[in-house]
């Protein structure tokens, strides 16, 4: 047996933000945004909705899609998230309880916008070791309410979305076949939100709302966008030609762009939805595979590969071949 994705589900609240509401209270332009960064619009979640009712919607539409089997032998509940509803409890064990895990172990993963790969990884360590017959793994974030409003460099940039799978036994053959996770926090600043009284190695004390440095983190996307997916395809023992399809992590068009012509992939082999969501970080690589399996475009056998980079700084990448539930 191998390890591989059971089962899929997604939320985005229906509130939109487009770039021409973004002009009437800030200085931009839907020109600006959409040409350096392909995004069009975003969701906003009520003032109310906070990470884990975004996580429990997600599962709703995970239970739609599969059924009430899809849950049964799930024993851990991984929520991956840079927002959650507290430093504690855990927004896992919240969700949990909400979708009546009862018992199930619940805990969050702080990583990044990979957040949602590196609890892959937990998952299937944790489900091969024996420990777990199945892992529910969530990313869920609501990046609108803490983003500065009045910084328009990263305000346009991030959106609000959840998305959970079942991670579980898969037959051979099939499930996830490589992953490369890593960090370098020497990087830390580049993108940053404070938690209690932290500040910056040279006293400035930072608010709590996100600063990054969008030309640093640029760089270093497309950086190690390249060189993960291409390690992730090399310990799958697959070359670049045997990809179906790339679902990169929905930062930015011109570092999957970069990242795509470096692989040597065509656009109908890379799923790109940040137009309509903007970045969701930790959700956003379940929100892109949701949508192309349901435009039909991953069958079963197709090697995917994921590959995200966020603040830490962070990154990941996996490739994992379709099917065989
Ligand atoms: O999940 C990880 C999250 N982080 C990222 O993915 C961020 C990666 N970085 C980026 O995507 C890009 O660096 C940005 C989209 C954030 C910025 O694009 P850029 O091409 O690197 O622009 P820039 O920061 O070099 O700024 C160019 C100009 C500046 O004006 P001046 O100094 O040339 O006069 C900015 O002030 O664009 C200005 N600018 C804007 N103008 C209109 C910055 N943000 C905006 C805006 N509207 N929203």
């Amino acid at each position: 047996m191998a390890t591989g994705l059971l089962g899929l589900g997604v939320y985005a609240p229906s509130k939109v933000l487009t770039n021409k509401d973004l002009e009437s209270f800030m200085d931009t332009s839907d020109e600006w945004i959409t040409s350096r960064t392909g995004i069009s619009e975003r969701r906003i979640s009520e003032p109310n909705e906070y990470v884990s009712d975004l996580a429990v919607k997600a599962v709703e539409n995970l239970l739609q899609r599969h059924g009430e089997g899809i849950l049964d032998g799930v024993e851990q509940v991984i929520v991956a998230t840079n927002t959650p509803d507290a430093f504690f409890p855990n927004t896992a064990a919240l969700v949990a309880d909400q979708i009546g895990l009862k018992g199930a172990a619940g805990y969050d993963l702080l990583a990044g916008c990979p957040g949602w790969l590196y609890a892959s990884s937990q998952a299937v360590g944790q489900v091969e070791a024996g420990i777990a017959e199945k892992v529910l793994v969530i990313g869920s974030e609501v990046l609108t309410k803490i983003v500065d409003w009045r910084d328009r460099s990263t305000a346009v940039l991030f959106g609000d979305a959840a998305g959970a799978a079942v991670i579980g036994k898969v037959r051979e053959g099939h499930g996830f076949r490589s992953f490369v996770l890593g960090a370098d926090g020497s990087g830390g600043n580049t993108l940053h939100m404070s938690a209690l009284a932290s500040s910056l190695p040279d006293g400035t004390r930072m608010g709590p709302s996100i600063y990054m440095n969008g030309r640093e983190v640029f760089k270093f996307a497309v950086r190690v966008m390249d060189t993960a997916s291409v390690e992730a395809i090399e310990k799958a023992g697959l070359h670049p030609d045997e990809i179906s399809l790339f679902v990169p992590h929905q930062a930015n068009e011109r570092i999957i762009n970069a990242a795509r012509e470096r692989l040597g992939l065509s656009w109908d082999r890379v799923v790109m939805n940040l137009d309509r969501y903007g970045n969701t970080s930790t959700a956003s690589i379940p929100l892109a595979l949701a949508e192309a399996l349901d435009a039909g475009k991953v069958g079963q056998g197709d090697n995917l590969l994921f590959v995200s980079f966020g603040a830490g700084l962070t990154w990941a990448a996996t490739v994992l071949t379709w099917g065989g539930a």
